[in-house]
């Protein structure tokens, strides 16, 4: 089912996001050093539609601002820095846009599993945002992303927007309908929260054709554990050179 697209087991999560603060370019640098090949990001759009990558909705947590990123203009977003709350040596790092995300990406040659984490009730047109930017300014020399998230409006329409995309579904918990919503996003992998895997669960993902990938694994022997249960990957926040 992964014909075009070869995952590799280990993937920084939000970057490196034990070392350096999540989803920044620091965090990007920081899985390539660990060795990483791979990293997971999210991204959502500013109040004026610029593509940048956070976690939260607010950006309270991982920021010096305050409020909805749905409600701050990316004039303000620049100028917020999103180091300092993780440690003082990062004060001054930027939010970056998804723009510089694959920039650095190409410099580092590192891969990426691009997370749609869109701004509440923005779920299409951010995933159309992402679509179209990745279709224009993914680098070629880069293996194709997987592009995913828990918005299956945000899949389904990035999947029409281009057909070419590799799509992931990522559930919290996995719904008895599964299968029919894997079909229907057309996804190709299926991620999952480690807390709710069974060897059962993996074992019926795996026998329909998808791999599973299951986030976030901060414990080595954890992960080697679900590699033995089936598991293709993981997203951990402390990546190792495999
Ligand atoms: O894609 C794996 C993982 O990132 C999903 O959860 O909340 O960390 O984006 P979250
Ligand atoms: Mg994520």
């Amino acid at each position: 089912m992964l014909s075009s697209l070869k995952i590799p087991r280990i993937i920084g999560h939000r970057g490196a996001k034990g070392y350096a603060p999540e989803n920044t370019l620091s965090s990007f640098r920081k899985a390539k050093e660990l060795g990483a090949t791979w990293v997971e990001f999210d991204v959502k759009e500013t109040e004026d539609g610029i593509l940048v990558i956070m976690h939260d909705d607010d950006l309270d947590r991982t920021t010096n601002g305050k409020g909805p990123m749905a409600k701050t203009p990316w004039t303000v977003v620049n100028e917020l820095d999103a180091g300092a709350w993780f440690d003082q040596a990062f004060s001054g790092e930027k939010i970056p846009t998804f723009d510089e995300t694959i920039l650095l990406l190409k410099e580092l040659k590192l891969g990426a599993n691009i997370e749609i984490k869109p701004c509440p009730n923005r779920d299409e047109r951010t995933a159309v945002a992402i679509a179209n930017a990745i279709a224009k300014k993914w680098p070629k020399e880069l293996p194709q992303p997987l592009v995913s998230s828990f918005s299956m409006d945000s899949l389904r329409t990035a999947k029409r927007t281009h057909p070419d995309l590799i799509i992931g579904a990522l559930f919290e918990t996995l719904p008895s309908d599964w299968k029919k919503i894997a079909k229907e996003v057309q996804a190709q992998t299926i991620n999952l929260d480690q807390d709710i895997v069974t060897l059962e669960m993996i074992k019926e993902i795996n026998n329909e054709g998808y791999p599973v990938l299951t986030y976030t694994v901060n414990d080595k022997k954890r992960a080697y554990d679900l590699f033995n249960m089936g598991v293709h990957s993981i997203f951990t926040d402390y990546p190792w050179k495999e």
